[in-house]
């Protein structure tokens, strides 16, 4: 009965992602279609007092230790301040992040932090306007960096900056990215481009992988591991000093590298989305409905046990790093990642 969400493979998912909502105002082209996307009708998405009631159960009931609040975008759902106090109230001491393109940050930020919002992690590819244009396909870089900078100032903190890096549109960036990260404090953690664009695109030989993002910093920085415990986060991180200046280290730089180097035998994360699906993998391609049962008579008790079954059944990896680990048989989900929530 006090069993947590543990799987066939012996992990426990302590780490709750839930997604808000599938809109997103931005269009990014490794995440999202430019225009057709049919968006989740109001009364299939999980209302304020669903995720409050899937967040209680997922803290007192199943041993969860951690909330990321995802989209789409979650500064689009109108109620996120009313959603964060609801459970701050509930669970004073939870770590509360939420992951965000920024965008109209600027003006929430003071309020984010004042509901109990612990940290932020922003998307950011790019420090050129042109280069977000094309890569977001909307004009709103200064919206983003104005929305970073708020945050940080109402101490939204530690910020982390997630840049995806695309061959011939901003991979050339990447020691000027973290130049800009290292001079205000924000962990920059790059990322390999992983196959959940919506129009099927991904080609493994395109994507910027892990050694080739650490040679190109090269050019400019040394990095040496991190000591602190990685504690089954998929950021590698690394201590990064100025080649002219190697002895001393200005900040953290991570490197997520789902493809390359999968670190899917230390998962501990658990997924919601927006219409209230468990998802027990990133990638996975069967979901389990918990929204069905919180709209019927079932009792808390009965959503933790369908909770428990669904990630008993995790994959044991996603299957597309071919070292043998996963099936093998990797298959891109139908959902892009905006209708899982990263
Ligand atoms: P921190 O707790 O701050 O380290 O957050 P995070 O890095 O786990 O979350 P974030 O939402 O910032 O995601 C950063 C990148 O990691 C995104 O590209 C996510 O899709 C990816 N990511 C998050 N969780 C997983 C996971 O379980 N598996 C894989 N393969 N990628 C993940
Ligand atoms: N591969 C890797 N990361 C992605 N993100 C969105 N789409 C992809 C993808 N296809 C990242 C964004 C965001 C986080 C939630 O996921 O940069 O910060
Ligand atoms: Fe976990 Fe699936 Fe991500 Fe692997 S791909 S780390 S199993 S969520």
């Amino acid at each position: 009965k006090q069993q947590g969400l543990v799987d066939r493979f012996g992990r426990v998912a302590t780490d709750l992602r839930i997604s808000l909502i599938d809109k997103c105002n931005l269009r990014c082209t490794y995440c999202m279609p430019a225009d057709g996307m049919a968006w989740l009708p109001k009364s299939k998405l999980m209302t304020a007092e669903e995720v409050r009631r899937i967040v209680m159960i997922g803290v007192r009931d199943l041993g969860v230790r951690e909330l990321r609040l995802t989209g789409g975008e979650p500064l689009v759902r109108v109620d996120l301040v009313d959603i964060i106090a609801a459970i701050r109230q509930d669970h004073p001491e939870l770590p509360i992040s939420l992951t965000t393109n920024a965008v109209g940050l600027e003006k929430k930020a003071e309020a984010l932090a004042a509901a109990g919002l612990s940290r932020i992690n922003v998307s950011l590819d790019t420090l050129h306007a042109s280069t977000f244009k094309e890569l977001a396909r909307r004009d709103q870089l200064n919206a983003t960096l104005d929305g970073v900078a708020a945050a940080h100032a109402a101490g939204l903190t530690p910020i982390k900056i997630n840049a995806v890096l695309m061959r011939g549109v901003n991979d050339h960036e990447a020691p000027d990215l973290l130049d800009w990260a290292l001079q205000r404090g924000y962990e920059l953690r790059f990322i390999e481009q992983m196959p959940l664009d919506a129009d099927h695109g991904w080609r493994k030989e395109n994507m910027v992988t892990s050694a080739e993002i650490r040679e190109s910093l090269a050019s400019r920085f040394t990095l040496s591991p991190d000591p602190r415990a990685r504690d089954g986060a998929p950021a590698e991180r690394f201590q990064v000093a100025r080649a002219s200046d190697p002895g001393r280290v200005e900040g953290i730089v991570g490197i997520i590298a789902s493809v390359t180097e999968p670190f899917c035998t230390d998962c501990r994360r658990t997924r919601i989305t927006a219409e209230g699906r468990i998802m027990a993998c990133l990638f996975s391609r069967n979901e389990t409905d918990l929204l069905d049962l919180l709209r019927s008579d079932a009792t808390d008790e009965d959503v933790a046990n369908r909770w428990r079954e669904a990630m008993w059944g995790k994959p044991r990896a996603h299957g597309m790093d071919h070292t043998g680990l996963g099936d093998d048989d990797f298959v891109q989900p139908d959902r892009s990642m905006s209708a899982i929530g990263g």
